[in-house]
């Protein structure tokens, strides 16, 4: 397996996510993680990210030069390979010539690292992002590659693996990025291509055993993608002994708790139904503020899931889809952040409850998780499903919910998710939803005056939901959505598309 220090950049995920992809196993942890607790680690190498800090700032993020002692391998990126310079005795130095963006790389020495790329005069497209650059290497450091604006944009020591590049070999950007990760990590690192999901689910199974033993697990299910592949392998190791509760809060999509128990029923999983919506709807009566509606829906899920647990009895521990992004304890997002919307999921219920939690998905990507959901026999329709916010469409019913509008918003939603489907856009976008307005235009059917209401349609391009760009879909698709919603849906005689990205809009409306 391979550490990589997050010295706060961007793109530290991505480095994790690309030696994830040539099947070598990972995990990324701050970069002031202990000597010891690396030793214990056992890495077959590390890779030191980015950063958004300069080695000469006051208070920039330093590691022990021990880390280069401990006979490993070492990858520095951009930052990463600047701090290397700086603590081994080289200089580097602001340049007027900041870098951002693409730059052609010419390799001067191929060696384990650039092993299989074509050595200059030829060129290599490679992504840049910095403002410092080396100016003295360290002694016992050569230089492998220039590029125009960074005369060291790649070296190595002569007699340790120790390797730096000024360029980030993660982004897509850079085409050589691939091979030049897979030479560290396969010809540097000696590491062997055996991190796949048929694995994972192997180990994940018995590692469950181990630990829950002949007790009993529940899990809230939802139907999304992440606690869906959780209970499946949680089932896959412990069988009947996991129970789901899958609690139907009144605000879900058109046939979604039909949907998601359909399917469950026929892979065997012990999934009680729980029909909670006149609860729901009851509490958020009149209840207009989009806060107020998360916590009061946050509760009411609690209570619901908790009476439903104790029916059970003897219940030790509590299953969830906790991804490893969620983890991470990176230090790009560090530092005091408002509360934009709090985020409903079950956090609050181990504490409640006084259960264990088991989250065999910790490790894992989202991709990953698909991966395994495959594995495990999850039809592709779950599998790929959008992300669906926990309070669900109460947060898109803006202002008072009601049945009415509830079920206004469902035909309507319903209508954007088939065309998205039928017209193949639908895997191409991250989130796709219909969103009913608080507000009533004038329209004209027949021969008719109408009074009614606005649907906005909210579709985006996100990777991770932090940023999000609405998407660019077609006319056409968007004319058909808008004549089907505003001719089948009775109550609504105007759409609209949302154009406005994330920041500094979010993707929900509320
Ligand atoms: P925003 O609207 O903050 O949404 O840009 C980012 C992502 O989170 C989802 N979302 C929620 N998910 N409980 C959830 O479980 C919530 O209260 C909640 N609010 C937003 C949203 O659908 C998007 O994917």
């Amino acid at each position: 397996k391979i550490l990589v220090l997050d010295f706060g950049s961007q793109t530290t995920q991505l480095i994790a996510r690309r030696v994830r992809e040539a099947k070598v196993y990972c995990e990324i942890h701050p970069y002031d993680m202990s000597i010891e607790a690396i030793r214990a680690f056992a890495p077959r190498g590390i890779i030191l990210s980015g950063s958004p800090s300069s080695v000469h700032d006051h208070g920039a993020p330093v590691i022990s030069p021990e880390v280069f002692d401990l006979g490993l391998p070492v990858l520095g990126i951009c930052y990463g390979m600047q701090l290397a310079t700086h603590l081994l005795g080289g200089t580097v130095e602001h340049s007027d010539h900041r870098e951002y963006g693409p730059a052609a790389l010419e390799i001067d020495e191929p060696g384990d690292l650039f092993r299989g790329l074509a050595p200059a005069p030829a060129t290599h497209q490679v992504w840049m992002s910095h403002g410092d650059r080396i100016e003295a290497l360290p002694p016992g450091f050569v230089r492998i590659a220039r590029s125009g604006a960074s005369p060291v944009a790649a070296m190595r020591h002569e007699a340790r693996p120790i390797f730096g590049v000024q360029f980030h070999p993660e982004v897509v950007h850079t085409e050589i990025g691939r091979d030049l990760l897979r030479n560290f990590l396969f010809r540097v690192c000696g590491c062997s291509a055996s991190w796949d999901m048929a694995s994972f689910v192997e180990t994940a199974v018995a590692d469950i055993r181990r630990r829950v033993g002949g007790e009993r697990v529940i899990c809230a299910l939802s139907g999304g993608v992440d606690s869906s592949v959780a209970a499946l392998l949680i089932h896959r190791a412990i069988g009947r002994n996991l129970t789901c509760i899958f609690v139907n809060n009144g605000l879900l999509r058109k046939n979604e708790a039909e949907t998601v128990l359909a399917f469950f029923e026929q892979s065997e999983l012990d999934v009680r139904y729980v029909d909670a919506s006149a609860r729901f709807l009851e509490r958020l009566s009149g209840v207009d503020d989009p806060e107020k509606k998360r916590k009061i829906i946050g509760t009411e899920f609690i209570r619901v899931f908790e009476e439903e647990a104790r029916r059970l009895g003897d219940v030790r521990f509590l299953a969830q889809g906790t991804l490893y992004p969620d983890v991470i304890e990176s230090v790009s997002f560090k530092g005091p952040s408002a509360t934009i919307k709090s985020h409903h999921n079950v956090g609050g219920l181990p504490e409640v409850m006084r259960l264990e939690l088991v989250e065999p998905l910790r490790e894992l990507f989202k991709d990953e998780v698909r991966e395994v959901g495959a594995q495990l026999g999850m039809p592709e329709e779950l599998i790929h499903r959008h992300p669906f916010p926990g309070p669900g469409l109460a947060i898109r019913v803006l202002g008072a919910v009601t049945p009415e509008r509830l079920a206004v918003l469902r035909e309507a939603d319903a209508i954007v998710l088939e065309e998205m489907k039928a017209s193949g856009w639908y895997r191409r976008t991250w989130q796709a939803f219909a969103v009913l307005l608080p507000v009533r235009t004038v329209g004209v059917m027949g021969d008719e005056r109408t009074y009614d209401h606005v649907v906005a349609l909210r579709v985006v391009d996100s990777v991770d939901a932090m940023t999000a760009d609405w998407t660019r879909l077609p006319y056409d698709l968007l004319a058909r959505i808008s004549n089907r919603i505003i001719n089948e849906v009775r109550g609504v005689n105007r759409v609209c598309y949302d154009v406005s990205s994330k920041p500094p809009a979010t993707i929900e409306w509320e």
